[in-house]
């Protein structure tokens, strides 16, 4: 019944009458946000967040809140991030889950999500929505070492060492996510090098396009 509803609605209209409710019901309007480490994933949702009003929803910084808050799934979550890993896809995903239902807002980007084809299984089964827009921030591995080494945020991976193991990672398993939206036509590849503007204006006329939905 919602897919119908959301076929005639906007989906501001069924945010205005829906706050509060489930993720599904809510029917929120979804930006994937892809890239390999220190693409500048964060840096451009940013600006997405000031120009168009999006709610920012990034994985990895939910993942660090559940290990300062001292979460049950904490000790697993930190050795998981030093190692460059992906956190069991379950977790990530109700973590995103209840950020979605407890935020007024119905349009989020959510950074750094899907890293695998299981995050994205995981996502569709719990959360229940596809992504209406995905991201990917193109980058040369050069560039996103050099980038990662000097983001001097005291992150436990940003170190050489792990920074070879997450670019394993995504090359093995966020790959294939990346791939998947791109057979499916949803995929917007962003070349990721030069200023933070210039590739801002390179993301803005995705967003123009789907404002009048979105307002
Ligand atoms: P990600 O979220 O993809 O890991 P960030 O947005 O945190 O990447 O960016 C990684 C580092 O690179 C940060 O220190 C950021 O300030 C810097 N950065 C982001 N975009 C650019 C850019 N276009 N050129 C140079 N440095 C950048
Ligand atoms: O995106 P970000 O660089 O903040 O992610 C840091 C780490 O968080 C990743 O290298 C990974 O260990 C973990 N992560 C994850 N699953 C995600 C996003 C991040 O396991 N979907
Ligand atoms: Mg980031």
């Amino acid at each position: 019944m919602w897919r119908r509803l959301s076929f005639f609605c906007p989906k501001s209209s069924l945010r205005l009458a829906k706050d509060g409710i489930s993720c599904k019901e809510k029917n929120p309007f979804i930006t994937f946000v892809l890239g390999g480490p220190g693409s500048g994933k964060g840096t451009q949702c940013e600006k997405i967040v000031e120009n168009f009003g999006f709610t920012h929803l990034s994985a990895g910084d939910l993942l660090r809140k559940e290990i300062s808050s001292n979460s049950e799934n904490g000790a697993m979550i930190l050795d998981t991030i030093k190692e460059g890993k992906i956190v069991p896809s379950n977790v990530t995903v109700i973590l995103i889950k209840k950020a979605i239902e407890s935020s007024k807002n119905y349009k989020f980007l959510i950074d750094g999500f899907p890293r695998s084809d299981e995050n994205r299984i995981a996502f569709e089964q719990i959360i229940g929505v596809e992504p209406d827009i995905v991201l990917f921030f193109d980058c040369p591995e050069e560039e996103m070492v050099k980038r990662v080494l000097s983001r001097n945020q005291g992150r436990v991976d940003d170190n050489i060492e792990t920074i070879k193991k997450r670019l394993q990672v995504f090359h093995s398993l966020n790959l294939p996510v990346i791939n998947h939206y791109l057979e499916r036509g949803k995929l917007h590849k962003i070349n990721a090098v030069g200023t933070v503007e210039e590739i801002f204006e390179n993301v803005r006329p995705i967003f123009a396009a789907y404002k009048k939905i979105m307002k």
